[in-house]
């Protein structure tokens, strides 16, 4: 079948990589894809926000499953848009998305389907927030409701932190703000844990850890990821059986509650304290750069799962993973995530020669003519894949060193808590 993908990422290169594998995929539409996805597919110049364009040119290349990348055309419901029409999604309808689109959303779940996550209260006003803050102690966090690319969360040390907090976010910093959400601050280790589901079964889709924070040692901004390893090191038979049973299957009945059946990948964000999960938050897709770090792992066809998932056969489709240990470090634009420059030539990327157990995702990069240029903050992502974490990282150092991108960045400590000196 035709296939596309929406999207532009390295979570996008890498679902592309994958389905190129598939055995039920012929050709894979990119919309708008990068140079990396350009390729191993067709990208296709039309914005991600233009759902009609998306459906013509849908119809006319006979493309019958969409496969969505990023939250925001989920959240604003591009699952609905295509529901009577023959091209299947993967990708949740928008009452689902709100798992992502809404954080008092999803924490109103919690409170009726008794899942564990910190304590909280939503304020629907500047007063009444900065009232309880101060008769509150520290840490807390502080959260804007809806979408905010990562950047909508304070953990916040001070009241004074605290009452910025509430300035910005009700000042409309991440859009216009009906209410904020002021949470206990949990103190673990974070993991991200994945399933993908058909709205009646669901199956794990591994674990990962990420590294947010744009310095090495996780410190300084937050980013949309600088690298991330797989699996997760905190992963065991006795966690995952109660992640599934205190927070997925209550969730996926919170939706079917709501009429709603989820299709494709929800994204757990938990905090662990002494092997117990607590949701700090969901998202309605792949993480990026986890997806990229994943996919890599994965030893069936990615083709026929998500066709599985959108006809409803997810029993019955096997899902196996290499026993391997991977590793991607993120290349990224000198000044990400602040200002960086753009159109910028990635003069050795053409002469790195890869093994087998080697991979460059592309994110923000464009083909001119035989030269690729770098257009976005994140730009390549490096993925090794071996029998040790240690091996992984040194393996993607020595590519990120070929390539020796004078404009560019990376995190030489991804990984630094499963690596040991
Ligand atoms: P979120 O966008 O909700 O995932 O939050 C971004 C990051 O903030 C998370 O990955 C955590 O590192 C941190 N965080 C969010 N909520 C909490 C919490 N309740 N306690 C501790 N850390 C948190
Ligand atoms: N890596 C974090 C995210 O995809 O949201």
């Amino acid at each position: 079948m035709n296939i596309g993908i929406i999207g532009s990422g390295g979570r996008e290169h890498a679902l592309c990589f994958k389905l190129r594998q598939s055995k039920i995929v012929d050709k894979i539409y990119c919309i708008p894809g990068n140079a990396g996805t350009n390729l191993i597919a067709e990208n296709i110049d039309i914005k991600i926000d233009d759902f009609e364009k998306i459906k013509k040119f849908s119809i006319k290349k006979k493309i019958e499953l969409l496969v969505i990348g990023p939250e925001k055309p989920l959240v604003d419901g591009i699952s609905d848009y295509f529901k009577n029409s023959n091209i299947k999604i993967f990708g949740p309808n928008k009452i689902a998305s709100k798992l992502e689109g809404s954080k008092t959303f999803t924490k109103k779940i919690c409170k009726k389907y008794n899942i564990p996550t910190s304590k909280f209260d939503i304020f629907e006003n500047k007063d009444n927030a900065k009232k309880f803050l101060t008769n509150s102690i520290f840490p807390l966090v502080i959260k804007a409701d809806g979408l905010a690319a990562g950047k909508g969360v304070y953990i916040c040390n001070t009241i004074s932190e605290a009452l910025t907090a509430v300035e910005e976010i009700f000042d409309g910093r991440f859009g216009k703000a009906d209410c904020i959400l002021v949470e206990e601050f949990l103190k673990g280790e974070e993991m991200s844990y994945f399933i993908v589901t058909d709205g009646k079964t669901f199956k794990p889709f591994q674990t990962a850890q990420d590294h947010k924070r744009v310095g090495e040692g996780d410190v300084g901004k937050n980013t949309g990821g600088m690298g991330a390893y797989s699996p997760s090191r905190l992963i065991n038979n006795e966690l995952q059986k109660k992640i599934d049973e205190k927070i997925i299957k209550p969730t996926l009945k919170g939706l079917k509650d709501l009429n709603c059946d989820y299709v494709g990948f929800l994204y757990v964000g938990l905090m662990i304290i002494k092997n117990e999960p607590f949701l700090i938050e969901f998202n309605v897709r792949m993480g990026d750069p986890e997806c990229q770090t994943i996919l890599p792992l994965l030893n069936s066809d990615l083709g026929e799962i998500i066709d599985a998932c959108c006809i409803k056969k997810l029993s019955s489709t096997e899902i196996n993973w290499l026993n391997k240990k991977s590793l991607c470090i993120v290349l990224c634009s000198n000044g990400y995530p602040d200002n960086y420059n753009k159109d910028i030539k990635i003069k050795n990327l053409n002469k790195i020669k890869l093994d087998e157990s080697s991979l460059i995702f592309h994110a923000g990069t464009k083909l001119v003519n035989e030269d690729i240029f770098a257009i976005g903050g994140r730009v390549l992502n490096i993925v090794n894949v071996s029998n040790n974490f240690s091996e992984s990282k040194k393996q993607a150092l020595n590519i990120l060193k070929d390539i020796n991108w004078t404009k560019g960045f990376y995190r030489k400590d991804i990984g630094y808590k499963v690596i040991s000196k």
